[in-house]
């Protein structure tokens, strides 16, 4: 369904009907497993998508920062591993306040530059691509609202041009290998040899550093975390009580990740309305919401070679927190 059009932009989106039953079944799904599970897709709802952003902000948060800083020095030469003119593509565009400083590195050795990003909230993507249409007038956007399988059969290429793939912030950090392999092998079939891929991976560190980083003292992340419960409460007709459930971040060692979790403070049994379905809480039994894989440069160059790329640069920022890897279409 296309929602929005003028000259400069387009917005496809995939119909409110096939997105409310898909997340009707993952939850009845997630909560009916053991150990119970949700999909960290589901946070960013209208506000889940503002708490993302004030998470951004806070200080415990380093990764966008550390990925701006990345931006500030590098833009440049980044852009300029691929001859002009490109194209740019993006996984999980949300507020594209840092791809900004790509598009004008890449605007000034183009006169033009179609963009494409793809997001699961649509008013984060509407908002930030109109807002990047009042910037620069050189730009055009074609974006498309929901799942990446979705957006990724619809990219386009004008002719003559190369495409860079973006896919930034650590949004990588939600797949385990196995699914980060199957996704990394569907963005590089979109691709020719010779096209790019611009992955922001987050590295192991400190717990000193990571763990406030998902565990912060205001009680945003909390927050975002919690909201999976309001919005279930809200869209299926559910009866969570937030207050019963704890927001637990832990580092899981054997798999090199950050866990989320919501914690139940006692036995309680939830209804959700609209699934028909009872579910029962043991005191201290979790519902598993998010996995944030850490990497280390190796495994990143690994990653590259199992799923036909290329590695070929490789930028951190000054504390060595965060990757920004280049790699080639191979
Ligand atoms: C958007 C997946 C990169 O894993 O750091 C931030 C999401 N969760 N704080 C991450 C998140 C809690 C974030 N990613």
């Amino acid at each position: 369904m296309k929602v929005m059009n003028d000259s400069r932009l387009v917005i496809h989106q995939s119909t409110p009907h096939d997105k409310q039953s898909s997340f009707a079944e993952d939850v009845r799904a997630g909560l009916t497993a053991r150990p119970k599970t949700l999909p960290p897709k589901y946070f960013y709802d209208d506000l889940g998508s503002q708490l993302f952003e004030a998470i951004c902000l806070l200080p415990e948060y380093y990764s966008t920062r550390a990925e701006a800083e990345i931006f500030h020095r590098h833009a440049a030469e980044i852009v300029s591993q691929l001859s002009a003119p490109v194209g740019v593509v993006e996984l999980g565009s949300g507020s594209s306040v840092k791809t900004r400083l790509l598009i004008e590195a890449i605007l000034a050795r183009q006169p033009e530059l179609h963009y494409q990003p793809m997001d699961i909230s649509a008013s984060i993507l509407q908002h930030s691509a109109e807002k990047l249409l009042g910037e620069y007038s050189r730009l055009r956007i074609t974006g498309h609202v929901g799942d990446y399988t979705r957006g990724l059969d619809s990219i386009v290429r004008r002719d003559g041009e190369s495409l860079l793939a973006l896919f930034l912030g650590s949004n990588i950090g939600n797949y385990t290998p196995e699914d980060a392999r199957s996704l990394l092998k569907a963005i590089r079939a979109t691709q020719r040899t010779g096209d790019g891929l611009l992955l922001g991976a987050d590295l192991k560190k400190s717990l000193d550093v990571l763990i406030p980083a998902y565990d912060d003292a205001l009680g945003i992340t909390a927050a975002f975390n919690l909201n999976l419960l309001a919005r279930i409460n809200r869209e299926l007709g559910a009866n969570f009580d937030l207050a019963n459930f704890q927001h637990r971040a832990v580092f899981n060692h054997e798999a090199g990740r950050i866990e989320m979790h919501l914690v139940s403070r006692s036995e309680q049994t939830v209804v959700i309305g609209a699934l028909d379905l009872q579910i029962e809480f043991q005191s201290g039994e979790t519902i598993h919401t998010e996995n944030s894989y850490k990497y280390d440069l190796p495994q990143l160059a690994a990653l590259a070679e199992e799923t036909g790329f290329q590695p070929m640069k490789t930028w951190l920022d000054g504390e060595r927190r965060f990757s920004c890897n280049f790699w080639l279409a191979s």
